[in-house]
């Protein structure tokens, strides 16, 4: 029997798929990354940082996401902070992630893509080797930029070959549709990579719809606004179309007014597939675990529930069908062990 939903979550085999590397930059080491590289940045403690992540709406995180990554410089800057990730990631039990990174932020302020992507992958071969997780690695790219800015950055990514696996699409939603990136999505799709959108965190239930049919996105990140529309929820549940969660996120971005007016339930009710993730933990408060919890307390989710959630996380992933079934296995035998039997 689970009495405590914590020790369980924390325990719990877990997927993250929605989660931005550069949103898991803590104020300690934003600060220390700016010394180190003489950055000015607009805190001078992390007191100050914390004191200024009130935000009113995605724009107003944004602008200090986007001010935080100057503190990102070099390749052992990258490294650092995707090591940091995947150390906590190990104390949380969360055996494989998809994280994007946003090259274009970098490469704006001259930052070789080079740079950014090999200290990534360097911390995520490494993570693999010493913890055991398994990694896909997705290229988002801003929505808010000229789409040709989006293809100069897919031909760059083009020479990592297989280590990057997907593109997907972030940044301000609203005013940048799915249609400004047809073109850059085909051929995305062309290149053969795996394709994500950003679509219905602030954005319309039509951005869902053509994030699908324009883009081809095989999963939707957020995608809460599709219960606005009920032939999008029949046509999302019939096809099985993964949605990237992130409850805290909404939250703090007040998407949503308050976790208990959260729409994750009712999602999963409607038959949709659903998974649980952190989005930019470093800003709203929360990593994955913190995100579980969240849900459980505020929506009465057991401990079955958060376990079909995590089967549900290694099912919706890039993972190969075998890896897929090995993890829901391990998810099973570890519900069997604390008394819930999940078929
Ligand atoms: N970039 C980082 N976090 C994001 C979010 N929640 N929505 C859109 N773009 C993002
Ligand atoms: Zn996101």
């Amino acid at each position: 029997m689970v009495h405590d939903i914590r020790p369980f979550a924390l325990g719990l085999p877990k997927a993250e798929l929605h989660l931005h590397l550069e949103g898991t930059l803590e104020p300690e080491m934003m600060l220390r990354l700016a010394r180190r590289n003489g950055i000015d940045l607009p805190y001078q403690n992390v007191d100050q940082a914390l004191a200024a992540y009130e935000f009113s709406d995605l724009q107003s995180f944004l602008d200090l996401y986007y001010a935080g990554c100057a503190a990102l410089v070099t390749e052992d800057d990258f490294y650092d902070l995707t090591w940091a990730y995947l150390m906590r990631a190990a104390q949380e039990n969360i055996c494989h992630v998809e994280p994007f990174f946003d090259p274009q932020t970098h490469t704006e302020r001259g930052v070789r893509f080079g740079t950014v992507v090999t200290g990534i992958l360097r911390a995520l071969e490494d993570g693999e080797e010493r913890f055991g997780i398994t990694s896909r690695l997705i290229l988002a790219l801003l929505r808010d930029r000229p789409a040709d800015s989006a293809l100069h950055t897919l031909e760059h990514a083009h020479r990592y070959g297989r280590h990057i696996a997907g593109v997907g699409l972030d940044s301000a939603e609203l005013g940048h549709p799915p249609e400004k990136f047809a073109e850059v999505f085909e051929t995305a799709r062309m290149m053969g990579y795996r394709v994500v959108a950003h679509a219905g965190e602030e954005g319309p239930p039509s951005y869902i719809t053509g994030a699908l049919d324009i883009l081809g996105a095989e999963r939707i990140d957020h995608g809460i606004r599709c219960l606005e529309d009920p032939v999008l929820v029949k046509r999302l549940a019939r096809d099985r179309v993964p949605l990237t969660v992130c409850p805290l996120s909404n939250v703090r971005l007040r998407v949503v007014r308050s976790l208990a007016a959260h729409p994750l339930k009712q999602m999963m009710d409607a038959g949709l597939t659903v998974t649980i993730n952190s989005d930019d933990p470093a800003y709203f408060g929360g990593y994955l675990t913190d995100n579980y919890v969240a849900a459980a307390e505020a929506l009465h989710l057991g401990p079955h529930e958060l376990a079909r959630l995590a089967e549900a996380s290694f099912d919706a992933s890039f993972l190969d069908a075998d890896a897929k079934d090995q993890h829901v296995y391990a998810v099973q035998q570890y519900a069997k062990r604390h008394g819930i039997p999940l078929s």
